[in-house]
């Protein structure tokens, strides 16, 4: 590019923008880790305190990122660095997590993308043995890695095309189709005899279930399923035009993905239980207690499977593409790349780390680090570490090292618009949601059985912090 820079990508919609941002918020965290979380954790008595965390700290976050990024019209570690160069880590740890991310969700998201097809080769055929099925399948060498290879390579057409040619268009026929598809399968399973158990088990609130771990729970769960703490909304709010409504997008986007979560819960509990299938935890769940459903319902069972795992495979997509978006965008803000080579060129360091991740399963199984295989280190180090920390620093950024009045400015679109909550907003970023996530992280961080692990990631942070200036 010669001198002058190629004027920023926007999107070309309210309505792409909105479908683009809840799918990257609506994926395996909503469809998979919501429901089975609900079932472990007290069910409304968890989702009540899952609201609030969403509302106090994940709403909040959420208007700060789109903030920043609208503001900087950078990505993530741009946004950082153009404020105060002493901060540029905080944007570099995203795009670590980034990558990181991308090392497991593309398998999981291959997993789901071959599912679509065994639901039709045989699979429901033989309902006592998808359990040994899905072992065997995701420990195989060579079969889930073409799966991933596949799942990424639809990112990557995707997020080349560009921001609004690309991601927005893609996600605004995906996320409607997703909804449709999860209401088919919500009223088929409402329709079995014997549903309403799966409700009471999902909805009866159990405070007896409640406790410091729930919390913590509720609160790692608000962060990823709403991609906030590594840099994504910050990324996608840079691509906002200047005359949207930051916090009516931000309520919108959160409203999407909880709705989607309940949506999760409501296509799967109830028709377990109407055939009295046990509710598991983990991939497990959605890999095989619900294929199982499945083969309870006869004839129409393969295609409610089908339709199943392709709502599972757009989820994970849209997700997955504004992951691939972060350090696309950060390659060419700040390292002056094409988009092309860009999107080529990170997909296939991830798909590295996914090919690392697959075989952990199998043929790697005895290789760890930390006393983890691959797919558990990156899920753990962003899921455990990284997001929340990531989260807290934009916090302690926004609230403390950007000035009030310009936080002001771009929030009211320059005091066109009112947004009365302004000063509520700036205290919980300033004050409360920094030491919320202190206790939270060190508590969350004290629980996680692989110590060394832990000191590890942040060791990783340590560093960046300390080369900031030089990144
Ligand atoms: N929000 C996504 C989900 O729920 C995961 C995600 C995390 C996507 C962080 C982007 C950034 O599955």
């Amino acid at each position: 590019m010669q001198g002058e820079k190629a004027q920023r990508e926007h999107w070309g919609t309210r309505f792409g923008f909105l479908m683009a941002a809840a799918g990257s918020a609506v994926g395996l965290g909503n469809i998979w880790r919501f429901p089975y979380l609900t079932g472990e954790n007290g069910g409304s008595a968890f989702i009540i305190i899952y609201l609030i965390c969403i509302l106090v700290v994940g709403l909040s976050i959420m208007v700060a990122e789109f903030t920043v990024g609208r503001r900087t019209s950078l990505a993530a570690v741009g946004a950082y660095k153009s404020q105060n160069r002493n901060w540029t880590f905080a944007g570099v740890l995203g795009v670590l997590s980034a990558f990181f991310i991308m090392g497991f969700y593309p398998v999981v998201g291959g997993w789901s993308l071959a599912y679509m097809l065994k639901s039709v080769t045989g699979l429901l055929a033989a309902p006592e043995a998808i359990g040994d099925v899905f072992g065997a399948f995701i420990s195989a060498p060579i079969e889930p890695l073409v799966w991933t290879l596949l799942y990424m390579l639809l990112n990557v057409v995707i997020v080349a095309r560009g921001v609004s040619a690309g991601i927005e268009k893609a996600s605004s026929v995906l996320m409607p189709t997703l909804f449709v598809l999860l209401v088919i399968i919500i009223f088929k399973g409402l329709s079995l005899a014997g549903a309403t158990a799966g409700l009471t088990y999902l909805f009866k609130p159990d405070w007896s279930q409640v406790s410091g771990a729930t919390v913590l729970a509720a609160l790692g769960q608000s962060f990823f399923t709403l991609s906030l703490g590594m840099g994504c909304m910050i990324t996608y709010g840079s691509y906002l035009k200047k005359d949207e409504n930051i916090p009516s997008n931000a309520v919108t986007v959160v409203s999407l993905d909880t709705l989607v979560a309940i949506m999760a819960g409501l296509a799967m509990f109830p028709a377990m239980f109407a055939f009295g299938l046990e509710p598991d935890a983990g991939p497990g769940l959605v890999f095989v207690v619900v294929p199982a459903i499945f083969a309870h319902m006869g004839a129409i069972g393969p295609l409610m499977s089908i339709i199943f795992f392709a709502a599972l495979t757009i989820a994970a997509l849209t997700s997955s593409m504004s992951l691939l978006e972060v350090v696309v965008a950060y390659l060419i803000d700040e390292r002056n790349m094409d988009r092309k080579p860009a999107t080529w060129l990170t997909a296939g360091v991830m798909t590295v780390l996914c090919t690392l991740s697959s075989l952990s399963m199998g043929a790697l199984s005895g290789v760890t680090l930390f006393g983890v295989g691959f797919f558990d280190l990156f899920d753990i180090l962003t899921d455990k570490i990284f997001l929340g920390i990531g989260g807290m620093l934009l916090a302690i950024f926004v609230g403390w090292f950007m000035k009030k009045e310009d936080l002001r400015n771009e929030i009211t679109n320059d005091g066109t618009l009112t947004f009365g909550l302004f000063e509520v907003w700036y205290n919980i970023i300033k004050y409360v949601i920094p030491v919320a996530i202190f206790i939270v992280a060190v508590m969350g961080i004290i629980d996680i059985p692989q110590r060394g692990l832990m000191l590890f990631g942040l060791a990783i942070i340590a560093v960046l912090m300390a080369f900031s200036k030089k990144l």
